[in-house]
């Protein structure tokens, strides 16, 4: 049977909130799915046109259900998570995968002690121009990955502070609200890293939270990086002002969010524009440089992400995010945070192996 004649998977949605709506709007529009239930403890007045739950329990009681998609408080997810996998469903978990590493560890554990089918939510990598950027760093089109640099900013507006009291205080700041995408996707593009140095300022705002950070990268294929971040200033350069998948945010053509330096090219992503040499001439930095875009078929991240768990959802592929590959996100974000609070730099590895050992004993 085709993937187009196979009946549709059975979805029940975990928490009908600002992210949950959004899937539950992918849901109706895929093919391969079918809204099945919603589980929210707050009753609403939106019929989703399906069985509602007050909690995941009931509504895995309930029956009919092939996969869930979890989309419920951070603090919720790793529980939650659980709970299906041992009900024998496929589960796509909001990120971030846990509140912490040291949390992460118990899913990854379930993960492996189940075989349970569960991918992670950090959608960006499924956006046509990130596939194509790896494959093009994985197969050598840029020579050998020497560096990479890529950059965030956006002005958040005062009420953002104002208005939620845990924007103000650690946890808040644009470390673990925005750059944990970023480095998401760089370990995505570059490959682990193996160390990570931090700088960070919470001048421009005057609050306890950072609003400015300063990262420095060196990757495990000896690549080394440099990422700068902040909600504070103006600016045309980050993912979400190069893609138009956030409507929020204004959509500027040609954007570039990262910089991939190699041997023998470079490429601007999301754009992917590819710089190189004339290989006629001498291929060095006097010779006259060429640009060409490597062209992809556009397709919004989400979609393609509900369709990638479609397939894992009937345990046709992998999952192209695992627990425990946003596991590491979620620990490389600690150790940069670690690094800007003692301004040392921090053994990744070694960071997670700590928590590892003191979580495990
Ligand atoms: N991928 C992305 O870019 C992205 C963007 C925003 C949010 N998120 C993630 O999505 C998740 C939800 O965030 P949000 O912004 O939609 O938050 P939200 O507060 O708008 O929605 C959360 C929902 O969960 C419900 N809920 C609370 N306790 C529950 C329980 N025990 N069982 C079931 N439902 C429960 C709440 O009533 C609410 O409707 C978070 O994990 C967040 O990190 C991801």
């Amino acid at each position: 049977m085709s993937a187009v004649e196979a009946p549709p998977v059975r979805i029940g949605v975990v928490g009908a909130g600002f992210m949950g709506r959004q899937h539950i709007g992918f849901i109706h529009d895929a093919p391969g799915a079918a809204l099945a239930a919603v589980a929210d403890p707050v009753p609403t007045r939106d019929a989703f046109g399906c069985a509602a739950f007050a909690t995941a329990s009931d509504m895995i009681d309930g029956g009919g259900l092939d996969a869930v998609l979890i989309a419920n408080p951070n603090v919720l997810h790793v529980d939650t998570a659980i709970e299906c996998l041992e009900a024998g469903l496929a589960v796509l978990l909001e990120k971030p995968v846990a509140v912490d590493y040291a949390q992460s560890l118990r899913l990854v554990d379930a993960v492996a002690r189940l075989n349970g089918r569960l991918l992670v939510g950090h959608h960006r990598r499924h956006h046509p121009a990130i596939a194509r950027a790896r494959a093009a760093v994985r197969d050598g089109e840029l020579g050998r990955l020497v560096a990479v640099s890529g950059l965030w900013s956006a002005r958040k507006e005062d009420e953002y502070f104002t208005g939620t009291p845990w924007h103000r205080s650690s946890g808040g700041g644009v470390m673990l609200i925005n750059v944990v995408h970023d480095l998401d996707l760089l370990r995505h593009l570059c490959g682990e890293v193996a160390e990570i140095q931090a700088l960070q300022s919470s001048h421009a705002r005057g609050l306890e939270v950072e609003d400015t950070v300063s990262l420095s990268l060196r990757f495990d294929g000896g690549a080394v990086g440099s990422f700068l971040a902040s909600d504070a200033g103006v600016s045309p350069w980050g993912w979400d002002q190069a893609t138009e998948e956030t409507p929020a945010f204004p959509f500027l053509p040609d954007g570039v969010a990262y910089r991939l330096v190699g041997t023998s090219a470079a490429l601007s992503v999301p754009n992917l524009a590819r710089y190189s040499y004339d290989p006629s001439v001498a291929a060095d930095w006097h010779s006259p440089l060429s640009r060409t875009y490597l062209p992809v078929r556009p397709r919004g991240s989400f979609q393609a992400q509900l369709d990638h768990f479609v397939d894992v959802a009937r345990g046709d592929v992998e999952p192209l995010v695992t627990a425990e590959d946003a596991a590491h996100t979620l620990a490389l974000v600690e150790a940069a945070a670690l690094a800007a609070r003692t301004g040392r730099a921090v053994d990744v590895p070694q960071f997670r192996a700590a928590i590892e050992a003191a979580e495990r004993r």
